[in-house]
């Protein structure tokens, strides 16, 4: 695998930065993951200005501008194998002595690397997946797609262990998002979802989902969403650049709706493979 390392591509073997990285000391960074099907990235400057977002919120100068980044990010992918990648880009604020203040002076350090995108089991699809709930124990910014990530890792472990494969969280009995993705319920034909605040990120796939239930006619709200209505919701899906949009049919335990995923999920999965084969060319309808 070729990565991307202040300026150079390399080996990722070879990669090398220093342990006091700010983003290795402090987790002080923000990052991206862009899909990238049939080597043509899946809506690139929506990540990108997203990423300009996330480093505007930790007072992060950016070190490139949004074409520049898109250039490096074709040139990545151009230098690596395989189809369908994860397009991991990371941007910490530098390296300084220890100190929590940020330094007078620093040079961002900017990685990136290409991930094989596998595509979702067949059984997933099928069957839909199998999510579990905990509380949302999480900072108050979870808008910023920040490389402190430890909170949303424990959330993940706890379905790791209960052999799900999302954590869905709650704060203060109200929906917010899961461990890595958000989250939308369906309950009587209307596509239901948390409005966007500091307590979820603006996901991208969330926005196109949003898009294309506007460009096809299906009922959608954005309004916070209790436990009770989440438990009680005839659909449950999670989205994300790496799961598209999935059916959660199994919750704590429980069936959700009928158990399988339901009419309206399988028509704006349809949507969103339509969609996706519209902007990138991807025959497949997978990663
Ligand atoms: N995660 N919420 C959280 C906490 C996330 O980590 C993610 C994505 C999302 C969905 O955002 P998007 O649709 O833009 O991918 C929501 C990425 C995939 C990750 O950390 O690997």
């Amino acid at each position: 695998m070729i990565c991307f390392l202040n300026g150079d591509y390399l080996p990722i073997e070879q990669a090398r930065i220093s342990p006091l990285d700010r983003g290795f000391i402090f987790g002080d960074g923000v990052y991206e993951v862009i899909p990238v099907y049939a080597r043509r990235p899946f809506r690139m400057v929506e990540h990108l200005q997203r990423m300009q977002r996330s480093m505007d919120r930790i007072g992060l100068a950016n070190p490139h501008s949004i074409e520049k980044w898109e250039a490096l990010c074709m040139e990545l992918i151009a230098r690596n194998e395989g189809e369908n990648h994860g397009l991991y880009i990371q941007v910490s604020r530098g390296v300084a002595p220890r100190d929590h203040a940020f330094p007078k002076e620093s040079t961002p350090t900017v990685f990136m690397m290409c991930n094989p995108l596998r595509a979702a089991p067949a059984h997933w699809r099928a069957e839909g997946a199998a999510a579990i709930t905990a509380r949302d124990e999480r900072w108050l910014n979870n808008d910023i797609k920040s490389t402190a990530l430890l909170g949303n890792v424990l959330a993940r472990q706890k379905s790791v262990e209960a052999g799900a494969v999302e954590t869905i969280l709650l704060r203060e009995g109200m929906l917010t998002e899961a461990s890595s993705s958000n989250v939308l319920i369906v309950r009587d034909g209307l596509i239901l979802s948390p409005p966007k605040s500091n307590l979820l990120l603006p996901g991208t796939t969330f926005d196109v989902v949003i898009e294309l239930a506007r460009r096809h006619g299906m009922a959608h709200e954005l309004r916070p969403i209790t436990e009770a209505e989440l438990r009680s919701a005839d659909e449950i899906w999670v989205t994300s650049a790496t799961k598209e949009v999935l059916a959660i049919t199994r919750l704590d335990d429980q069936p959700v709706g009928e158990g399988k995923p339901g009419p309206v999920w399988r028509r704006m999965d349809r949507h969103y493979q339509d969609y996706k084969r519209e902007v990138t060319g991807c025959e497949a309808p997978q990663a």
